[in-house]
C-alpha cells in the first residue's frame, strides 16, 4: 500500500513520531512517502496514495498553520480516502487535560474542512531547558498550567509508542 505521511513539527518531536510510524510501515512492506509541509510539495498529489496520515503538534492551543493550509488545500482528496490524524500535544499526556487535547483536534478539523477517518491523541515531549521566556509562558496557558511545575519541569518524553503502533497498525489493516 502507498501511504503518505504529511507532518509539521516545530521542535522535532512530531517529526520523530512521523519517522517512527513510517519506519514501522516500511518494515511491513508498505511504501511510505514523507512530506514535511514546511517544504515545497514538488508536485506531490494526495490522490496518488491509498491512505494518508497527517501529523502535527500543538503550540499555544493550535496545530501548525502550515499543516492546516496543506490539509485545507487537499481537503477534497483527503475527505474521500482513509486518513488518520495524529495530534501531538502535552494536553494528551494527562487525564485532566485530554478533553482540551480533543478540542484542539476539533478546531483543526473545522478550520481545515477535513473529516479524518480516525484521530489519535499522542502525548508529546517537554524540553524546558530549551524554552525561552515566551515559550514558557505559552505553556502556562489553559489547563496544562497545573502540570508545569511538576511533571513538565524536566525534559521528558510522554509518548506511548506501543499504543501508537497499535493504532497505526489497525489503521492500515482496515
Ligand atoms: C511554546 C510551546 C507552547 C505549547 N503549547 C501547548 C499547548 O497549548 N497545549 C499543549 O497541549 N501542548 C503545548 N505544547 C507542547 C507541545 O505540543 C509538545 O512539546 C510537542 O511534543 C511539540 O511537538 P514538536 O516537537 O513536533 O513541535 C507547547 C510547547 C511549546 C514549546
Amino acid at each position: 500500500m502507498n501511504i503518505l505521511i504529511a507532518y509539521a513539527s516545530t521542535e522535532g518531536h512530531t517529526e520523530k513520531v512521523a519517522k517512527h510510524i513510517g519506519t514501522r510501515l516500511s518494515a511491513g512492506d508498505h511504501i511510505v512517502r514523507y512530506h514535511n509541509v514546511r517544504n515545497v510539495s514538488g508536485g506531490l498529489a494526495v490522490s496518488d496514495f491509498d491512505k494518508t496520515i497527517i501529523a502535527g503538534s500543538v503550540h499555544s492551543a493550535q496545530h501548525q498553520s502550515d499543516l492546516e493550509l496543506f490539509t485545507f488545500a487537499n481537503r477534497e482528496q483527503l475527505n474521500k480516502m482513509p486518513t488518520l490524524f495524529v495530534s501531538v500535544s502535552l494536553a494528551a499526556a494527562f487525564p485532566d487535560t485530554r478533553e482540551e487535547a480533543r478540542g484542539y483536534i476539533n478546531a483543526f478539523q473545522k478550520a481545515s474542512s477535513w473529516q479524518p477517518s480516525e484521530t489519535v491523541l499522542v502525548a508529546g515531549a517537554v524540553k524546558p531547558g530549551n524554552y525561552d521566556w515566551f515559550e514558557k509562558s505559552a505553556l502556562l496557558e489553559g489547563d496544562l498550567a497545573g502540570h508545569v511545575n511538576e511533571e513538565l519541569a524536566q525534559t521528558r518524553e510522554f509518548t506511548d509508542w506501543d499504543a501508537l503502533d497499535a493504532t497505526v497498525s489497525d489503521f492500515v489493516k482496515k
